[in-house]
Order: C-alpha cells, then structure tokens, then sequence
C-alpha cells in the first residue's frame, strides 16, 4: 500500500509503482472516477494477468489510458477530427472514446475486437503512473468483476487483496462513477456507457449524439444487440439484492415503504437509499442518503461505497429510491438498474 499525495504525488512511490508496471505486474491506481488496476497495455502476458485477478471475462477489454494525446494517436488507426474535438474538450477527463485499433495493440488487451478504448485520466497520480511506466496502461475498475466500482483504497483491497502488486492510495475519488463511454466509429458517435462526463456536454460540442438503447434500459438486452461487451456481463451488484423504485418523488416514498414493510416482513435485514430531500421519511434497519437530489454529483461520488457498507452491514435487500436521468443521474440510474438486475418498480405504475 502506497500513500501517495492527491495534488503533488512522492516521485519515489510513483516510481516503485512503475517498476512493477513495467515488470509485468499489476498496481491500482486512483483515476478522477475510481480506482482502477493498471497493466502494461502493450505487454500481453501482464494483461492477462489482469483480467485473471479480477476474474473478469476474456471477452470484455478494459480501457487504455494514456498521459497525453500523441499516444493515444499510436494506439489508434486515425483520430477522426470529430474525435480530435473531443480530446480537447475533455481529456484529461471521465470521457473514453472507442476509436479503431493500431497494429501496435496486442490482441489480449482488445478482447480481439478490431477498436480499442481509450482515455486520459484526470488525476495526477494516474498521470505520473502512465508516464513514469513509459507505456500505456489497460486498466478497468479494480473490483472483482460484477462487483461495484471502488472509489477507495480500501474497496481495492476489500476485493483484491493477495492478487496484486501494489495499491496507490490517494484518498476517495472525485466523480464516483465511471468515465463515459462513447464509440466515435459511427457517426453520429453513440454512448456506450454513461458516466462522469454527461450526456448534455457532449451534445453541445457535438450537436449530433446518440445514446445506445442500452443506457437507459429497463430491462436486460439481449446478446445479439450488444454494442459493448460491457453489457452483457452482470454488473455493480452488492451481494444484497436491490430493488430500484422509480417515479414521482413522494409516490416513490410510499412504494419504498411498502417494500421495506414486505421484506422486513419476511425476516429480512433491508436498507433503503435515498436523497437528503426523503431521508427523514423512511423506516428500516438502515437508512442512508446519497445526498441531496438538487446536487447529483454527490449523489454520484456516494453511489458505489454506499452499496459496499450496505454489504459490510449485512443487509439482504437494498430498496433504493430512483433519481432524475439528467446529468450524472444518467449514469447513477444506469449503474442502479444494473445492480438491481433489472428489478424496477415503477411507483406510479402497475409493476
Ligand atoms: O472510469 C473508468 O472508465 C474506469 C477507470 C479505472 O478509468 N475504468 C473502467 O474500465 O471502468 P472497465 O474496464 O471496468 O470498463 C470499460 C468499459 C467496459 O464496459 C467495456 O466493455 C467497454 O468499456 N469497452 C472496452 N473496449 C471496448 C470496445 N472496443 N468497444 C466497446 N466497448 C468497449
Ligand atoms: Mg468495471
């Protein structure tokens, strides 16, 4: 475990960390969004290695991150202007663009697909990382797969200890979701994955963007319409189950507490999560507010820890308030229905 500072990180623990990059090895690394578990982009050996700790499928790539544009540009066959666009916009920042591959990308780091993920974090330790290791470095979110997302050391640790090298801790993360995802070989681009760069910001540098089907979608998709394979694996799932309920806000109140009065019923330990706005309303073993609505990057940062101590507490059912899809709420309601498995009852509905 190597404490690092946030905002001026020690050369030197950047430097052990390095090392074991460039051996072959395996170090979580904080990124604006969350953790992630950094190998050598171009060594195959050491990328199987990480998705072997992780447990994630051999089909699913992580994203490679860079420390400045011109080496994205030797990851990929051409940047499109409208890509290049996006670069200065957003990077360094939570935007992952899917561009066509380069030849210098082994076959094991892009799951075989002939595009290939790639972003520059915004956060000095991941930069100093990326640059210090002299290579790009493939990196998805360093839980165990199906897990949510750690935004903290510990998180790392929590999932993966005894299965890496090294863990540079910097402290919580910024954004608490994952960056975007948006695929630039089509046009108009599409978004994967939502995340920390909204939806309404790309727009306006775009004008023209779409969001895949599978982003806003209230029900499993099927295999044969998946554009990344990130959706077709089970994802961000506490151990609890969670039951999301979505609709107006004080219709919500009373759906939740139905639900919890059902479950608590039937001996389970149930937890709500909800809003600073609901917060008081509610009765359960535990409740926890993400936040206040009006503030959805809270919200956001809070999301996935929240989840874990749901975990550490013992709670079997997880009934969770829904929030607005505008902004990060795009990518909470994402991340939400996911964990629930689609379980989604609709508060001013029949379901
Ligand atoms: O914020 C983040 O993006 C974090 C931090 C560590 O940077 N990383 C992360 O990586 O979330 P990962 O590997 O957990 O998620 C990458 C997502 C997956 O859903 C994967 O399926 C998708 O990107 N992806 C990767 N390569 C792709 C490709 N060529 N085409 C379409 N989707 C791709
Ligand atoms: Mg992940």
């Amino acid at each position: 475990m190597l404490k690092v500072d946030a905002k001026t990180p020690q050369i030197g623990k950047i430097r052990i960390a390095a090392r074991f990059i460039k051996a072959g090895g395996l170090v979580a690394f904080p990124t604006e969004t969350v953790y992630g578990l950094g190998a050598d982009a171009l060594n195959a050996e050491a990328v199987r290695g990480l998705f072997e700790a992780k447990k994630r499928p051999l089909d699913n790539p992580p994203i490679v991150h860079v420390c400045d544009i011109k080496d994205a540009c030797k990851l990929v066959e051409e940047v499109p202007p409208r890509a290049e666009r996006l670069m200065r916009a957003f990077w360094p920042g939570p935007l992952t663009l899917i561009l066509k591959r380069s030849r210098i990308v082994p076959d094991v780091t892009v799951a075989g697909l002939d595009t290939i993920a790639v972003r520059m974090p915004r956060h000095k330790v991941a930069l100093a990382l990326i640059s210090e290791s002299q290579s790009p470095i493939s990196a998805p979110s360093a839980n165990l797969a199906g897990k949510p997302s750690p935004t903290t050391a510990k998180h790392v640790i929590d999932d993966l200890d005894g299965r890496i090298d090294a863990v540079l801790d910097a402290g919580p993360t910024a954004i608490g979701v994952e960056s975007t995802v948006l695929d630039v070989t089509v046009d108009p681009p599409q978004v994967l994955r939502p995340g920390g760069t909204t939806f309404e910001s790309l727009k306006q540098i775009l004008g023209s963007v779409k969001l895949d089907p599978a982003v806003t979608a209230e029900k499993p998709v099927a295999v044969g319409q998946v554009r990344s394979p990130g959706m077709k694996h089970k994802h961000y799932a506490p151990n609890a189950q969670v039951v999301v309920v979505e609709g107006q806000s004080s219709a919500v109140v009373s759906r939740v507490d139905e639900l919890v009065a059902y479950y608590m019923g039937r001996g389970s330990k149930v937890g709500v999560l909800c809003t600073d706005e609901t917060v008081d309303c509610h009765k359960a073993d535990i409740v926890k507010s993400l936040g206040s609505r009006s503030n959805l990057a809270t919200v956001a940062r809070n999301l996935f820890a929240s989840l874990r101590e749901f975990d550490l507490q013992g709670v079997d059912v997880i009934v969770a308030e829904g929030v607005p899809l505008r902004g990060l709420g795009l990518a909470v309601m994402n991340r939400l229905r996911k964990a629930s498995g689609y379980k989604i009852v609709k508060a001013n509905g029949t379901n």
